[in-house]
């Protein structure tokens, strides 16, 4: 069954989990997420970006959301637009079908420019306004993601603010915040504090001083009710970096975040864990070793099958370390 992320995350605060967003640009990807969902009875959110919403059509993506929802009606799945840009983005994805919108106005509607404290109030509000009339759930976020190794923001993968960035810009205020959720009445907060989006967050195993969970804690602290959403949540594994790179990829060393930080947020107010970049992952590596063990191949379905099995291993990880496994 199709659910808001608002009914989703009210359980899982109730009930002490997380839940994983998972993106998806096509089929694959969303039958690998029911797949892994429906195996474990977890409720899932599948969320689309701008770019997934333009490489695949919001018709395809609308037919989509509902050919899964029919296949696995037992779970509950919250279709959520990711990186809503401003509030006619987010009014179009809630025709599409989509039962949350996020309105990042954390940056300006190019998606490079770090906005100011009034523009993202007034936007974000704009949207929770009118999506709340029709029931659609708000994610908002404040602060700008970023590393605070470097000061810079996440431009390497496409998107987020370019140059460099302040660590007042880079760490969500827990004071602002509080403000935030009282002046737009968000459903869901994403917070800045450290992650960034793509492979390359750390340039080593993160510390308190390069990935600062602390100000998650003192977030929650302040409020205890609202649900936080961990943005460039991607654990980027060791093994998936190394079954590409032994099969022609070229991905540099890296870190992601680690999954026991990500549980130590559930404990104190995560509910949401967007999931992006390790699924990519999972599925290059995959479609990388069969065409290169495979020269002679060339049917999709022999790659794009293992790539799917991949993926759904991935998911299935997540499901049982953020205890959403059950919960459906
Ligand atoms: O926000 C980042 C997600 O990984 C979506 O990425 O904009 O390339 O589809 P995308
Ligand atoms: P990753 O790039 O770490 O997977 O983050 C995805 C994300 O935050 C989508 O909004
Ligand atoms: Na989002
Ligand atoms: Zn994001």
């Amino acid at each position: 069954a199709r659910i808001t992320l608002r009914q989703l995350l009210d359980h899982a605060a109730e009930h002490d989990y997380g839940v994983p967003a998972f993106n998806i640009n096509n089929m694959e990807q969303a039958l690998a997420i029911m797949d892994a969902a429906s195996s474990l009875d977890a409720p899932v959110i599948i969320q689309a970006s701008r770019g997934a919403r333009s490489y695949a059509n919001d018709i395809m993506l609308k037919h989509m959301m509902d050919a899964v929802t029919e296949i696995y009606p037992q779970i509950p799945v919250c279709v959520h637009l990711d990186h809503g840009n401003g509030p006619d983005t987010c009014m179009t994805a809630i025709q599409a079908g989509f039962t949350s919108v996020m309105m990042d106005g954390s940056l300006k509607a190019d998606g490079k420019t770090a906005a100011d404290w009034n523009y993202n109030v007034g936007v974000t509000k704009t949207v929770t306004d009118m999506a709340h009339l029709g029931g659609i759930s708000v994610e908002g976020e404040l602060g700008v993601l970023g590393s605070l190794e470097t000061g810079m923001g996440d431009k390497e993968d496409g998107h987020g603010a370019e140059g460099k960035l302040s660590h007042d810009q880079l760490l969500t205020n827990p004071d602002e915040a509080v403000k935030f959720v009282k002046e737009t009445k968000v459903d869901a907060l994403a917070i800045a504090m450290g992650t960034s989006h793509g492979a390359y967050k750390f340039t080593r195993k993160p510390d308190g001083d390069i990935l600062a969970m602390n100000v998650i804690e003192e977030i929650h602290r302040k409020l205890p009710n609202t649900h936080l959403v961990m943005h460039g949540s991607s654990s980027v594994p060791q093994d998936l970096q190394d079954i590409i790179n032994a099969n022609g990829g070229k991905m540099k060393p890296t870190w992601g975040v680690p999954v026991a930080e990500i549980q130590r947020g559930i404990k104190n107010g995560v509910r949401k864990i967007n999931i992006d970049t390790d699924n990519r992952m999972a599925m290059t590596g995959q479609i990388r070793k069969v065409l290169k063990d495979n020269p002679e191949e060339f049917d999709p379905r022999k790659y794009l099958k293992p790539a799917m099995e991949a993926m759904t291993r991935l998911c299935k990880q997540r499901l049982q370390e953020f205890n959403t496994a059950g919960q459906a």
